[in-house]
């Protein structure tokens, strides 16, 4: 079964739809990147599959149960865990506070360890306010909070953004080990083709519409498709 299903959503604010006719898929442990230009709905496409925007339809399903119309914070519950674009730490709490208030984490204690362990640079920084964590290491700590409660889908929406791109080749990395650990992935990214080569589909959003989805491999080899939407990167 799939882990995640959307057909047919549309979905915006207010009164007006951003997104129309959005389809995707996330089979068990793939890397599923979503690209597209700055505009193109791919935050809003996050967020209503983590419900939160009032103005959804369609069919959204989680390993075969509608989404739609549950409360964003159950979902953490569910098995999905979600870093925002921005606001993914609470700068003002230490790092290790910041694991501490993670909603749905079972053995809690052995979580933190495990987390310390899986991103070192964080075990140093233990009590250092988020806030003054340089970028990399606040990313990190935006990962381990995501995988605190053992879920088995991550949403990373745009993870990579305020890296330097030696930054940004770690953080694919530590996506890249993901499905290894038994968690299947939806990752936003303008940095297409770097999402892509990690990736096993890829889908291509362009003012609210899937223009293209297909095998990532397949979407790096189709030169037209590359030029139009996968940019420089
Ligand atoms: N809270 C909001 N209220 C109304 N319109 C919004 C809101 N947030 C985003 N939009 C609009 O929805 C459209 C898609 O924005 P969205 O943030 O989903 O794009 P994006 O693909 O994530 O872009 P970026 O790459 O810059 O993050 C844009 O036209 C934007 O102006
Ligand atoms: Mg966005």
């Amino acid at each position: 079964m799939s882990v995640l299903v959307v057909e047919g959503m549309a979905a915006g604010y207010g009164d007006v739809d951003i997104l129309s006719d959005i389809a995707l898929r996330v089979d068990p442990l793939e890397i599923v990147t979503i690209a597209g230009t700055n505009g193109a709905g791919k935050s809003t496409l996050v967020k209503g599959l983590m419900g939160l925007l009032t103005r959804i339809r369609g069919k959204v399903e989680f390993e075969g149960t509608s989404l739609l119309g549950v409360a964003a914070e159950r979902r953490i519950h569910l098995g999905i865990s979600y870093v925002p674009q921005v606001n993914n730490v609470f700068p003002s709490l230490t790092v290790l506070e910041n694991l501490e208030v993670v909603e749905g984490v079972g053995n809690r204690a052995r979580q933190i360890a495990k987390m310390i362990e899986r991103f070192p640079a964080l075990a140093a920084r233990r009590a250092t306010r988020a806030g003054a964590l340089s970028g990399g290491e606040r990313q990190q700590l935006a990962f381990a909070r995501a995988l605190m409660p053992a879920p088995r889908l991550v949403i990373l929406d745009e993870p990579t953004a305020a890296l330097s791109p030696a930054l940004v080749t770690g953080v694919l990395e530590t996506i890249r080990g993901l499905p290894g650990l038994g968690v299947s992935v939806l990752l936003v990214e303008q940095r297409a083709r770097q999402a892509l080569a990690i990736s096993d589909q890829g889908c291509i959003l362009d003012s609210g519409k899937v223009v293209i989805a297909d095998r990532a491999s397949a979407l790096l080899a189709d030169e037209r498709m590359a030029e139009l939407y996968l940019g420089e990167h």
